[in-house]
């Protein structure tokens, strides 16, 4: 309970930054060094894909990927956002799916939801619709959407097994989970982890590739794939650790790395062949 309060203030004063004009920054490292520079989430999306949407959703972007250029998504597909803040992946996804598709976002953090439903109005997208909840709960049916994306959600989370369970009770069979998000590779140092600021500020909370790939197995899905798409460097996090009072030198060649930027896909499994001729 406590993480979610803590991830709710920060990502809401987030949301209100980008209100009032300025940059969302993620987390912690707005702190540091305004976000300027951030090495997990500036430069994610080209001119073609930011051209579509309003500025204010490419200002308030705040994951550690590009999934809906990485996921296959068809015209009339349903797709779900999980976490999904100013709503910048959403209104490129509803783009995909045109007219005759859908895309949802789901968040909790009710400042996140205003501001997205704001760029939505100003998208003039009709096939868009923001839901207030957790990913933990998706209040949605079973077997009701295509395709989940998410970026630099699921890493917050503090109970990732319920995440992925409640992706696949809600993807149709054969649907797609199409994911950005940062993992780690090997062991993360304590002083790391128990950084409750780190944790928010999109890193701590990371799992190891091998734990995301057996957490997804244990769920039910299958073809699972985890692609880097970014891997940090000391140097990347050096001034964001240094203000966290942790000794950087120290730890290098634990952290060095280790930590990536990942794009992960699964499936769901097809239905089950029930009765004569039903696969034909
Ligand atoms: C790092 S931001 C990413 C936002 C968006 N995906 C993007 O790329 O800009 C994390 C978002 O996830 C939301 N969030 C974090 N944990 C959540 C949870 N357990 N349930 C629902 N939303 C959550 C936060 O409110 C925030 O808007």
């Amino acid at each position: 309970m406590e993480i979610k309060e803590i991830v709710k203030e920060k990502y809401g004063q987030a949301a209100l930054r980008v209100t009032t004009g300025g940059s969302s920054c993620c987390g912690a490292s707005a702190t540091v060094d305004g976000c300027g520079v951030d090495p997990i989430t500036s430069h994610l999306y080209d001119a073609n894909q930011t051209g579509q949407i309003p500025e204010e959703a490419v200002v308030a972007s705040l994951g550690c990927g590009n999934p809906t250029a990485l996921a296959q998504l068809n015209p009339g597909e349903v797709v779900l956002d999980l976490g999904s803040g100013g709503g910048i992946d959403v209104l490129l996804s509803a783009k995909r799916v045109g007219p005759t598709g859908k895309a949802y976002g789901l968040d909790m953090t009710d400042e996140m939801l205003a501001l997205a439903r704001e760029n939505q109005r100003k998208s003039g997208l009709l096939n868009v619709e923001f839901l207030k909840g957790e990913i933990e709960n998706i209040p949605l049916p079973d077997n009701s959407v295509d395709v989940i994306i998410s970026n630099c959600v699921i890493n917050l989370s503090g109970d990732k097994d319920r995440v992925l369970q409640e992706a696949f009770r809600v993807l149709k069979p054969g649907g797609r989970f199409a994911v950005s998000d940062v993992v780690v590779r090997g062991t993360v140092p304590d002083e790391v982890k128990l950084s409750m600021l780190l944790w928010v500020g999109c890193i701590a909370g990371a799992l190891q590739d091998e734990q995301y790939v057996s957490k997804l197995a244990k769920s039910g899905f299958d073809q699972i794939d985890i692609e880097p798409t970014r891997v940090y460097t000391i140097e990347d996090a050096r001034t964001f650790l240094s203000a966290e009072g942790i000794d950087v030198d120290s730890i290098a060649a634990q952290v060095d790395g280790r930590f990536m930027s990942a794009f992960i896909r699964a499936t769901k499994p097809g239905a089950a062949c029930c009765a004569p001729g039903c696969c034909s």
